[in-house]
C-alpha cells in the first residue's frame, strides 16, 4: 500500500495518514464574513472522505487582512461560533487548522483540538 495511507505527525500533531487538503479559498463565506452553512457541508464532507489534515479557507484576523468579498473573519468574537460549527462538523480526530491574515502578515489560528 502506498505511503500516502501511513500515519504520520507534524511536530506532536498526528495524522491519520498524509493526504492533506491545502488551503483552498472556496469562496463561500458569508460577506460580513461569518461562516456559511456551505462551507461547513464542504468540510464535513472532506473529513468523511478520510482526508489525514483540513487547512481551512483564506480568512482574516484584522479587516487590514481582507483581500475578498468571501473571505472568513475572525476580527472579532462575533465569528468565533461560526469557526466552532466548523470544528464540529470535521469530527474524526482530524486536525482542522486555519491560516488567518493581517496586514501581509499570517496568524497560524488554533488547531480543533488545543
Ligand atoms: C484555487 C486555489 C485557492 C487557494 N486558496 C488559498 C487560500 O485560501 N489560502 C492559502 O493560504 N492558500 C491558498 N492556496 C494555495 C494552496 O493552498 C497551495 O499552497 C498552493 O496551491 C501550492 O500547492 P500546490 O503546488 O500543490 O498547488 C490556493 C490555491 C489554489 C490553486
Amino acid at each position: 500500500m502506498s505511503i500516502l495511507f501511513e500515519p504520520s505527525q507534524i511536530k506532536k500533531m498526528p495524522l491519520r495518514n498524509r493526504f492533506v487538503r491545502s488551503a483552498t479559498c472556496d469562496g463561500m463565506a458569508q460577506t460580513s464574513g461569518h461562516v456559511s452553512s456551505n462551507q461547513i457541508k464542504l468540510i464535513a464532507e472532506l473529513a468523511a472522505g478520510g482526508v489525514g489534515l483540513i487547512v481551512h479557507a483564506i480568512t482574516y484576523a484584522h479587516p487590514s487582512g481582507q483581500v475578498s468579498s468571501f473571505m472568513n473573519s475572525l476580527a472579532d468574537d462575533e465569528f468565533i461560533p461560526g469557526m466552532k460549527k466548523l470544528t464540529e462538523a470535521v469530527h474524526h480526530g482530524i486536525p482542522l487548522y486555519c491560516v488567518a491574515f493581517s496586514k501581509n502578515t499570517m496568524v497560524p489560528a488554533r488547531r480543533q483540538d488545543e
